[in-house]
């Protein structure tokens, strides 16, 4: 399974922040927005990651992130010239996926709830052809709205309906064959110029190929794209950070735990940043004596859902 973050697109919701900065590299809280979309993919165990973005912001990206070797994972970028849409980036992406899977994740979208990482292990798992997320939302005419029959069986989808047959929004996470690609090079822009994930995946519903796996209430689902969304977002991240003393989407703490970088390697990162909590508690986790200790005191951490998934 390889994986791709979408992180182009104008940003023209959070201008003036976005005018010389991309959208994904502002602060969601205490770490950059594109931490969040990669924490997703580590999570659900994909070491081969694309990040996608406009040709300016290549080199910042790599500035942060690197080939991905600190965080034990293969990290490479490709160039979205402009905003074409998100089904764009199978193509960008033809060579990179290959003959393999791929999970396609927003660069802008924030998942989090306990049980998160086995539900996403199990798709990824049970995977076939095309597999997308529904979420219950309030305002589903903003998003790609799936319909289901009495038997929860995908009767239609449609791109941000007038008149919404169900409140259930497709979320920025997508499974996909290597189908998918062909499929997207066949698709026509929409009215607003795009190419819409939405007519993919109605190809996948034609062929009767497409499950969707519904995100309960225990879930939250955020996009950051706007100054309300960024900053609601950022309190979220806050508050339950503050709450539990557990880190979302800490991508240090996650390739610890899954045994892609070590203590020493941990600490270090820790160290470059120690004047800030984000440092210190990289430091704390690679100070604890044993990584069991560690495990036990994450009762309900969602990474603890890996290795009881393993
Ligand atoms: P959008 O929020 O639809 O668009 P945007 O990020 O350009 O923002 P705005 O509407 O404020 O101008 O995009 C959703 C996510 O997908 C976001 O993370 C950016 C990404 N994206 C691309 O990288 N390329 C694209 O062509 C599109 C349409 C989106």
């Amino acid at each position: 399974m390889k994986g791709i973050i979408l992180a182009g697109g104008s940003g023209s919701r959070l201008s003036p922040s976005t005018l010389s900065v991309n959208k994904h590299l502002l602060a969601v809280f205490d770490k950059p927005m594109i931490y969040y979309p990669l924490s997703v993919l580590m999570l659900g165990g994909i070491k081969d990651i694309l990040i996608i973005c406009a040709p300016d912001d290549v080199s910042r990206f790599k500035g942060l992130l690197g080939n991905g070797e600190s965080l034990g994972i293969s990290i490479t970028y490709e160039v979205q010239e402009n905003p074409n849409g998100i089904p764009e980036a199978l193509i960008i992406g033809e060579e990179f996926i290959g003959r393999d899977d791929v999970t396609l994740i927003l660069g802008d979208n924030i998942f989090y709830g306990q049980g998160f990482t086995t539900l996403l292990r199990k798709a990824i798992q049970d995977h076939k052809h095309a597999t997308v997320f529904g979420y219950r939302v309030k305002d589903p005419e903003r998003f790609g709205v799936v319909e289901f029959d009495e038997n929860k069986k995908v009767v239609s989808l449609e791109e941000k309906p007038n008149d919404p047959k169900s409140d259930f929004a497709v979320t920025g996470l997508y499974i996909y064959d290597h189908r998918a690609v062909d499929i997207a090079k066949r698709l026509s822009p929409s009215g607003r110029g795009e190419l819409e994930i939405t007519d993919l995946n109605k190809q996948y519903l034609a062929m009767d190929e497409l499950d969707v796996q519904l995100l309960g209430r225990g879930f939250a689902w955020m996009d950051a794209g706007t100054h309300e969304s960024l900053f609601e977002a950022s309190e979220f991240v806050k508050n339950i950070q503050q709450r539990q003393g557990f880190k979302l989407a800490c991508i240090e703490e996650i390739a610890y735990y899954l045994g892609n970088i070590d203590k020493q390697e941990l600490r270090e990162i820790g160290k470059f940043m120690s004047k800030t909590d984000y440092g210190q508690y990289l430091i704390d986790i690679a100070n604890r004596k044993h990584i069991e200790q560690y495990w036990d005191e994450m009762d309900s951490h969602p990474m603890l859902e890996v290795s009881k998934y393993e």
